[in-house]
């Protein structure tokens, strides 16, 4: 039966059969020749997502000092339903991934249509033909309960997959340079074990030629020069190795302006990574327990914040959001506990800061709504006869990326409490995570499983215009700083409701000239680490009776 990829527009793509196979190396194999009689390398980015995507076309667009292309990329991505349509939508020039980098999709047009050096494929055949394969594919950890990151374990099956299906195909000679986070330890330890067996049995004497340098990419404003413009670690399993991926990144990358970081040793480089992300998750889990402190105390932690980060040593202290989202930061320091036993076998438990920072990050928003709760209670109003709506889903300000949001959890945990949940968002038109919860973020892996009654969020489409999601709304959580949100005026929000709300600031939104306006308005407002709000309801409450 012919089966079908899908893209998110809704563009039915039909999947290639087996002749196809056959026509389609023939195809590479031509534009190879043409392009290696150009003078230009040859790479493979396999996994087109969120970093391959758009490395494959920074890689595309590398220049020599002539201003010609120095490389002829082919993005290979596995033909499977889910992912299947990105392959010939790119050969179109058009990007496989969403973003609000203005760079993104002109860099992707440049490429295929103009300087003739990108394409896409589904063939593993294309590896046959590799200068330099790129490795972008996904290493996920799976966690088995939520707020317990102990209880969970990496997922390496798309990435080992890969590695052996790479060493079956490339030349010796080719260099494989893994960019995916990965547990500390899996270039030399998995890798390159699963690499030189198959080697082995192709008859091939020397040694894989394996790197790792892990991506900073941030999706967003700065998608492109985030891998572009930004520094590098990398280190090979041996010196040749080495010597290649210094090379390869040179010609892509700017490391004259960002230079190059070579560590000794893959599992450096690795470490890197990790030690870098679970350090960012730790900052933010540590002010967990100050905003709780803020808010039983009368404090505004927003301002505490402010006036601490004037110190230079402490500029980089961060006001946490409702969880802390993103594909990397709930799950990094993860791959790290778990590499420390199952890769390195060692029993004893030495990592404390690590699992708790994730632990706290990842239910962090659950407290938004007991704030919610709390809100509707002051007003009388019960929160399972409630409409409440989460403004902004995406896990940061101004960007599309809804990866384990704080959103996604107040919703699930308010849509289990009763409340009925509406949902704006200026830069999400499908919220995935719920509309295709079965299947998303991956069968059996939607956070669905430790919530109930969550059957209905199916149904929950992403409303783009605020007036009307406003309309008749009982409750507004304030969950993203996304810039259409800071400055709303409290008269304008109570008028297109139609009466008095419940108000929830996650994120430092509001100041005190507002909360005080949605006082006056008769709403109740609440927020994170904001203690100080009871203080502006008093004043409000005794400059009435005054005035009574
Ligand atoms: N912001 C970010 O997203 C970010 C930032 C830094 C690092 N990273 C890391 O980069 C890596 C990739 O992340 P991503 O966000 O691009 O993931 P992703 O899930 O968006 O993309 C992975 C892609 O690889 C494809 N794939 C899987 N197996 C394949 C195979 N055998 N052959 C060809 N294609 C295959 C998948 O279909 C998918 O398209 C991860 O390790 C991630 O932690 C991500």
């Amino acid at each position: 039966m012919a089966k079908y990829s899908f893209s998110p527009t809704g563009e039915k793509f039909l999947l290639p059969a087996k002749n196809d196979y056959i026509k389609e190396f023939e195809r590479l194999k031509k534009l190879v020749k043409n392009q290696r009689a150009m003078g230009r390398e040859i790479v493979v980015v396999m996994g087109l997502g969120f970093v391959g995507a758009v490395m494959a076309a920074v890689v595309a667009d590398a220049e020599d000092k002539k201003r010609t292309p120095t490389k002829f990329v082919i993005g290979m991505q596995r033909p499977s339903t889910r992912s299947y349509w990105k392959t010939p939508l790119l050969n179109r020039g058009l990007p496989p991934v969403s973003s609000e980098d203005p760079e993104v999709a002109p860099m992707i047009h440049r490429c295929v249509n103009e300087k003739k050096s990108l394409i896409a494929t589904y063939t593993y055949d294309a590896l046959k033909l590799a200068d330099v394969v790129v490795v972008d594919v996904q290493c996920d950890y799976l966690k088995e309960s939520l707020g317990n990151v102990r209880e969970g374990r990496a997922d390496m099956e798309a990435l080992e997959e890969s590695l052996e299906i790479i060493a079956t195909h490339i030349n010796p000679e080719t260099l494989v340079l893994i960019e995916t986070t990965v547990a500390p330890g899996t270039t030399e330890q998995v890798a390159y074990p699963i690499m030189k067996k198959m080697f082995r049995k192709r008859g091939i004497q020397s040694d894989p030629l394996l790197a790792h340098s892990f991506e900073r990419v941030m999706p967003g404003k700065n998608y492109v020069s985030s891998i572009r413009d930004f520094w590098r670690v990398c280190s090979g399993v041996n010196e040749e190795a080495t010597r290649r991926v210094v090379k390869f990144l040179k010609e892509v990358i700017n490391t004259k302006k960002y230079p190059l970081t070579v560590l000794d040793k893959p599992i450096e480089s690795e470490t890197a990574k990790i030690v870098e992300n679970s350090f960012r998750a730790t900052i933010l889990a540590f002010l967990d327990e100050w905003s709780l402190f803020a808010e039983r105390n009368g404090v505004d932690l927003t301002k505490v914040i402010q006036a601490i980060k004037v110190r230079p040593t402490h500029s980089n202290i961060i006001f946490p959001g409702p969880g802390i989202g993103g594909y990397c930061l709930p799950k990094d320091g993860g791959l790290g506990l778990w590499a420390y036993r199952h890769i390195h076998g060692w029993e004893d438990d030495i990592f404390k800061i690590t699992p708790m920072s994730i632990d706290i990050n990842d239910t962090r928003s659950l407290h938004v709504a007991q704030l919610t709760r709390d809100a509707m209670r002051n007003m009388g109003r019960p929160l399972a006869l409630a409409e409440i709506l989460v403004l902004g889903a995406s896990y940061r300000e101004d960007v599309g990326d809804t990866r384990y949001s704080g959103s996604e959890l107040i919703v699930r945990r308010l849509t289990e409490m009763g409340a009925e949940l509406k949902v704006h968002d200026p830069y999400v038109s499908h919220w995935w995570e719920f509309e295709k919860q079965d299947e998303y973020p991956a069968s059996s892996q939607s956070l669905k499983r430790f919530f109930r009654g969550q059957e209905k969020l199916k149904d929950l489409r992403v409303e783009q215009e605020l007036k009307k999601a406003l309309e008749g709304t009982d409750a507004v959580i304030f969950a993203v700083r996304h810039k259409h949100y800071l400055n709303l005026d409290p008269d304008e929000v109570v008028k297109n409701v139609g009466g008095p709300i419940a108000v929830i600031d996650c994120f430092g939104i509001l100041d005190d000239d507002r909360i005080r306006r949605y006082f006056e308005l008769g709403c109740e407002v609440k927020g994170l680490g904001r203690g100080h709000v009871k203080r502006i309801k008093d004043q409000v409450r005794d400059k009435k009776r005054t005035e009574d």
